[in-house]
């Protein structure tokens, strides 16, 4: 990257003192009330995407449930904002469940998701009645049916399908395929069976099918194509079964930019393909058209998070390259170390100045722990402010206590005010689990 305009988001501007700033709030006094490193979440850029969601399908479609995806990012305060905007919730554990219940967020629209989800955990479910449990292997359906009927209730419930569409995203986060730990395959008999087994369960509603196809996607082809197979199967399943299931779950997927080279689709493209897909579809089949369920993670947090970190030494290696060590890293950010991210960075105390040097930008834990691999930054020296851009998403979500750090604080800012959400680990919490034997004492 050369020296060009940086990539800003949501409120994010440069104000007068050439600082980088969002929600009205100066980065480089945020660091220095909160400290660092800092994760900053833009909370009206989280609210304008969440109504972009809904606005987009809603204009196209009849019936349509946005649900936030809860893996890429949630902490109770968040709950708030996406219960206020009206989207459901889908969670993938008890630890994700707990958390939106003790918000109050309604149980009706939650979905309770997992490739082997526990008995506690779907007893859990079960008792809070979350709106579906999305079944995800034949044992489940016979568990979930078992307790369902141990506990004198009817659990509404989606089948997780997985439809043998291959995406062009990183290994790791493709997931529609066939080869894959997610759901029935529909090329196999699976989901066929699946779906059998489900509908001749006690204690199981079955309301539509569910699939994912990855993470991290730019390609449109791919969510149409998934829509007509998954119609094209319901129409088969009506057709064998005598049964018109009513729900369709594409699952999330949309990607954002971490660089200036990512150029996503909108979400209103987004919602253009899958509508005209799933219309021309139903019209074939001559199928009802379902109603249509979206679980967007990292498309509604992704570009609303920025983390703030102090630059510490700067070492220049002559002939080969200049190293800028920051106050954080793998234990914030495993991305890069787990998918190669990249990311795109500014120096937000000289965010006004032009970017001409570059840099890798490496952790401070005791291993290689690249941030950013290749970036050109402002003339950077220690002391500086860093900020690092699109870290919302599975950042905090996937965050460690790696060489026993502490997890860094979370600020929610907007309209010039910036509140804690999540308060800074202590080093009082990171021995807080820990037991000493009374042998060893
Ligand atoms: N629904 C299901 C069933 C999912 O498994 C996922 C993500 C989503 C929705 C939300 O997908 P999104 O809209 O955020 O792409 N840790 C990886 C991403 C893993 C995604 C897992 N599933 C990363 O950092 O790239």
């Amino acid at each position: 990257m050369g020296s060009q305009e940086p990539m800003l988001f949501g409120t994010q501007r440069i104000n007068a003192a050439g600082h980088l700033e969002i929600g009205g709030c100066d980065t480089v006094a945020l660091a220095q009330e909160f400290g660092t490193p800092l994760y900053v979440l833009d909370e009206e850029h989280i609210r304008q995407r969440c109504r972009c969601y809904r606005q987009a399908f809603r204009d196209r479609l009849p019936e349509v449930e946005v649900a936030y995806a809860g893996k890429a990012l949630l902490v109770s305060a968040l709950c708030r904002i996406v219960e206020q905007e009206g989207l459901a919730l889908d969670v993938a554990s008890a630890g994700e469940l707990y958390t939106a219940l003790q918000t109050n967020f309604p149980p009706a629209r939650i979905k309770l998701h997992g490739n082997f989800k526990s008995d506690q955990e779907l007893l859990m479910a079960l008792r809070e009645s979350v709106g579906r449990v999305v079944l995800d292997s034949l044992t489940e359906i016979q568990r979930l049916s078992a307790l369902a009927q141990a506990e004198g209730r009817e659990v509404p419930v989606l089948m997780r399908v997985a439809p043998g569409i291959k995406t062009q995203t990183h290994t790791f986060i493709q997931t529609g395929q066939l080869d894959s730990k997610f759901g029935l395959g529909l090329a196999t008999s699976a989901a066929r069976e699946g779906v059998r087994l489900t509908l001749e369960s006690p204690g199981l509603k079955l309301r539509g099918l569910h699939c994912h196809i990855g993470s991290q996607l730019f390609g449109l082809d791919a969510f149409q194509k998934t829509a007509e197979l998954m119609v094209e199967f319901m129409s088969q399943i009506r057709d064998e079964c005598g049964v018109v299931l009513e729900e369709l779950d594409l699952g999330g997927g949309l990607g954002i930019s971490y660089t200036p080279e990512d150029t996503p689709p909108t979400i209103a493209e987004l919602a253009d393909i899958i509508s005209s897909g799933l219309r021309a579809t139903c019209e074939q089949f001559d199928y009802p058209l379902p109603r249509l369920i979206l679980e967007p993670g990292r498309s509604i947090v992704g570009t609303a998070g920025t983390t703030l970190y102090r630059v510490g030494p700067v070492k220049e290696i002559p002939g080969v390259r200049t190293y800028v060590a920051v106050d954080g890293g793998l234990s914030d950010n495993p991305r890069p170390a787990l998918y190669d991210a990249e990311y795109t960075a500014i120096i937000a105390n000289k965010a006004d100045q032009p970017s001409t040097q570059p840099v890798r930008v490496a952790g401070k834990h005791c291993e290689t722990d690249t941030l950013l691999a290749e970036v050109t930054l402002q003339p950077v020296e220690e002391g500086d402010l860093m900020a690092v851009f699109s870290t919302g998403a599975y950042n905090y979500s996937m965050a460690s206590n790696y060489n026993r750090f502490c997890r860094p604080a979370m600020v929610l800012v907007g309209e010039g005010r910036a509140e804690v959400i999540v308060e800074r680990e202590s080093l009082e919490d990171l021995v807080a689990q820990d037991v000493i034997p009374e042998r060893l004492r």
